[in-house]
């Protein structure tokens, strides 16, 4: 099996993770103070480095961890605590002190729970948020008008001694502040004590907190767009399980299997899928994909998606036809009576024999209608010779059958015209088109491709493009299998009733077989049981398209 075919690169590999939360080589406790190295740029150099690093992180509590990390190492405080600020407190986020080896907080786990800090000025971190300036105290221990209950009360529970302070506050870019970044002791790397914190590191600490304060930002404004088209996207989901019984719930439990799907093939360690591996974001874009595969469809007229029988359209044309052959039944018992009025009845025998063939007629017009059955060519004949046939009403000779009754009745199977049919495909063109609007950013880029190949087949008999298996990534072999396995099992679909698991799988197989599905999705799909699983769940009303 080719693993597979791409349009955007965007083909899964399984390879380690870029490693996250680190800052270049030395992000770890170096415990350097700024003074050491006989480069006097070398700072300089670190904090540029320090700052490509920051902005590359887009997880905010490992970005919060890094400021932290990164602070200590510019300053050569012993410790440090990021505060984060909201509804006038300062929130407590990481800690760490490496004397005592502690890390708390974010992705070290371990929170203390401490309450928020009040925007009090007597605490010194509040002081330099509220007046967006950096508070250093040299020596705790002399005279403050600050309140340093809160170290103090450390020093009871640890022995820890805190000797110095710095907090600087995080601005954002319009001067606002976000946070406070509050370091402890700077230690001096001759004689490895405790101490003041040196000019140098005090405005290396301002240039560290500033940076941090663009890059918290950043993280929330790319979380906030995020955040945004999550929601947009749920609208989506909503207006199309509003819009009809055929695509109730469709796209979530498409989006949330798929999701299943792939997670099972990022553990698989046998091939085909030993070298895919799919990511946090790769698989986003994928759970994207399924949420928007049918997007389309929002312009599909729903008496077309919910056509249950031949001639259902916006009204029954079924009533239409009933109360047509009762009229035909009236006039047929009007003529007998007016010639027997005349003395040339026919008889009662002749009467109840044309009635019984109407009604036989009326049957088997609507035997027709119903689109589980394939019409063979005798019924086919039979209905185009009653379309010849006329009525009368109100001196106008009217056919039977009208041709677009006809037409639709005459369908071998199913319930949908040719050009319904075309109508229903085109979906996957305005899907297409409208997601072809959406500027994905990169690592999305492979959501529209994946969302619109849904109907392609391997053999390069799907539409609309027909593509073929070297053309068609991995993730859009997952969503053909998934929606049709959807759509077999689905219980709401019109006309038919809800079919078991095992003949889908089998009408699955039966695509594998003919080269139009991915015969390695299908068996993984079956050997882990994944719908199953995920049947119970969903039972359970455990779906969700959170992201
Ligand atoms: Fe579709
Ligand atoms: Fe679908």
């Amino acid at each position: 099996m080719t693993l597979h075919g791409t349009q955007n690169g965007a083909h899964p590999q399984k390879s380690p993770p870029p490693e996250s939360g680190t800052a270049g080589e030395s992000s770890g406790p170096s415990h350097r103070a700024p003074q050491d190295g006989a480069n006097p740029l070398a700072p300089m150099q670190r904090l540029a480095q320090v700052g490509i690093a920051l902005s590359a992180q887009r997880d905010l509590d490992t970005l919060l961890a890094l400021i932290v990390e990164e602070a200590c190492n510019f300053t050569g405080a012993d410790g440090g605590t990021l505060y984060l600020l909201g509804n006038d407190q300062l929130h407590f986020s990481i800690s760490i002190n490496r004397s005592l080896g502690i890390k708390t907080g974010g992705p070290y786990g371990n929170d203390p729970n401490f309450p928020p800090l009040p925007l009090n000025p007597t605490f010194a971190a509040a002081f330099a948020a509220i007046h967006h300036t950096t508070v250093h105290i040299p020596d705790l221990d002399a005279p403050s008008e600050f309140d340093f209950s809160g170290p103090r009360r450390f020093e009871a529970q640890t022995g820890y001694h805190a000797v110095s302070m710095l907090a600087t506050p995080m601005l954002d870019h319009k001067g606002e502040p976000l946070g406070v970044l509050q370091l402890l002791n700077a230690v001096d790397p001759a004689t490895g004590k405790p101490g003041p914190f040196p000019l140098e590191a005090r405005m290396l600490g301002e240039a560290m907190a500033s940076l941090a304060g663009v890059s918290i930002r950043n993280v929330r404004l790319i979380r906030a767009s995020e955040a945004l088209f999550e929601a947009l996207l749920e609208v989506m989901a909503t207006a199309l399980d509003a819009r009809s019984r055929s695509t109730h719930g469709h796209v979530r439990r498409v989006a949330d299997l798929t999701l299943a799907l792939a997670e099972a093939i990022d553990a698989s360690t046998a091939p085909p899928f030993d070298t895919v591996h799919f990511d946090k974001e790769r698989l986003r874009e994928l759970k994207i994909a399924g949420l928007l595969h049918d997007i389309g469809k929002i312009v599909s007229p729903p008496h077309i998606m919910d056509k249950a029988t031949k001639l259902e359209t916006i009204f029954d044309r079924a009533e239409l036809i009933r109360t047509r052959y009762l009229a035909i039944e009236a006039q047929t018992e009007a003529r007998h009576l007016c010639a027997r009025l005349n003395g040339q009845a026919a008889g009662e025998e002749a009467l109840a024999a044309e009635i019984a063939a109407l009604h036989e007629e009326l049957d088997f017009v609507l035997a027709c209608n119903h689109p589980g059955e394939w019409l063979d060519d005798a019924a086919f004949d039979r209905l185009k010779a009653i379309a010849a046939t006329t009525y009368v009403v109100a001196g106008i000779e009217r056919p039977r059958l009208t041709p677009d009754e006809l037409e639709n009745l005459s369908i071998r199977k199913g319930s949908l015209t040719e050009a319904e049919r075309k109508l229903m495909q085109s979906h996957i063109e305005v899907t297409q088109r409208m997601l072809a609007k959406i500027p994905f950013p990169r690592h999305l880029a492979g959501a529209p491709i994946f969302a619109g190949n849904h109907h392609e087949a391997l053999d390069g008999s799907g539409y609309p493009q027909g593509l073929t298996g070297s053309q068609l990534p991995l993730q859009s072999r997952m969503l053909a299998v998934i929606d049709l396995l959807d759509a077999l099992t689905d219980p709401d679909r019109p006309y038919r009733k809800q079919m078991p698991l095992e003949e889908a799988f089998g009408i699955l197989q039966l695509e594998v077989d003919k080269g139009r599905l991915d015969g390695d999705v299908v068996r993984l799909l079956r050997e882990e049981k994944i719908f199953e699983r995920y049947r119970e769940q969903w039972r359970g009303g455990e779906t969700s398209s959170a992201l």
